[in-house]
């Protein structure tokens, strides 16, 4: 079977200085779940609009479910439901309107029972008929959700779909994709933030300045990038520079930062309770009156942050 999605050498250059996307290649296999992960800017969006026939891109090839998405736009996007960016409606129909003249135009059957079952899904049903203009940001999101999903597609493709929401709002979008990753849904799913697309997501693809750093299943990048621990370390004494070299010059430790001189942000790599002892060890043979030692487990974000730099 092919697969979902085939990203095939795509380059966008929107001028002669913005070279957007530099040649990514991916695949995406049916049933997946895979987060799109990268800073703002590194072309997530644009990867996402060719995708979805929106732009094109200046170079290479994208498939949808094996069909090409600039031969055959109309047949590549039937079994897709998308949100690209913010979706914007007209703020004067309600989401029943909204979603009958959607359905309408998509050839949904049984029109009204399906969007009674999507107004659910998304909890908007109480919403119904009040005009999308009162709506929040992310009701709004959550509707386009809704649409996305009105013609029971298999392949779903959310930009950024937690951006600009609220703790609740970020919740409910996570159970949302939760559930749909259930009905064994393939999704693909945009975020800036690490801890989003670690809650939903079996596979990562790690992008920054146009180009794929990574693609692997969490766990698998979890082992091959994310070793590295974060320790905190409050002192009696201010520590002096020779201590803090001791503490540097040590195997298993990648980088200390003093935060102010009786506190040390220390990474080091190694995942046994041995490599933590290690540590401590090394700091009282460097005479650092260690008060207090916090583990602060992996260092997701900062790996996520260096590798992005
Ligand atoms: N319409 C456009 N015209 C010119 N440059 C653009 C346009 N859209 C995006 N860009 C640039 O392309 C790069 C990638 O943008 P985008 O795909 O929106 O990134 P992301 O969604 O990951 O934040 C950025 O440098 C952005 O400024
Ligand atoms: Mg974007």
């Amino acid at each position: 079977m092919e697969p979902a999605i085939k990203l095939e050498s795509l380059t966008k250059r929107y001028s002669f200085k913005i070279l957007a996307l530099r040649g990514i290649s991916m695949e995406i296999e049916h049933g997946a779940c895979v987060g799109f992960l990268g800073p703002n800017g590194a072309g997530k969006s644009t990867t996402i609009k060719i995708l979805t026939g929106l732009i094109r891109p200046t170079d290479g090839k994208a498939y949808l479910n094996g069909k090409d998405i600039l031969l055959n736009k109309k047949e590549a996007l039937s079994d897709v439901g998308c949100v690209v960016e913010t979706p914007d409606f007209y703020t004067y129909l309600t989401p029943v309107d909204t979603l009958t003249y959607l359905g309408k135009i998509r050839g949904v059957d049984d029109l009204d029972a399906r969007i009674e079952e999507i107004l659910k899904l998304v909890k908007l049903e109480d919403w119904a008929d009040t005009r999308v203009g009162s709506f929040s940001k992310g009701m709004k999101q959550r509707l386009g959700i809704g649409q996305a999903l009105l013609h029971d597609p298999r392949l779903i493709i959310l930009d950024e779909p937690s951006s600009g929401l609220d703790p609740k709002g970020m919740a409910e979008v996570r159970d949302l994709i939760l559930r749909l990753k259930k009905e064994g849904k393939t999704l693909f799913i945009s975020s800036h933030m690490l801890s989003e697309i670690q809650q939903t997501a079996d596979k990562v693809a790690l992008i920054n300045k146009g180009e794929i750093l990574a693609y692997d299943t969490v766990d698998a990048l979890g082992k091959k990038y994310f070793t590295v621990r974060e320790v905190t370390v409050e002192t009696a004494d201010p520590v002096r520079d020779a201590q803090l070299h001791a503490v540097e010059s040590m195997a298993m430790v990648r980088a200390v930062t003093a935060e102010n001189g009786t506190r040390l942000l220390i990474r080091f790599e190694g995942e046994c309770d041995e490599c933590r002892y290690d540590l401590l060890r090394g700091l009282f043979d460097a005479g650092i009156k260690v008060t207090s030692f916090v583990p602060k487990g992996l260092a997701l974000e900062s790996v996520y942050m260096e590798m992005i730099k």
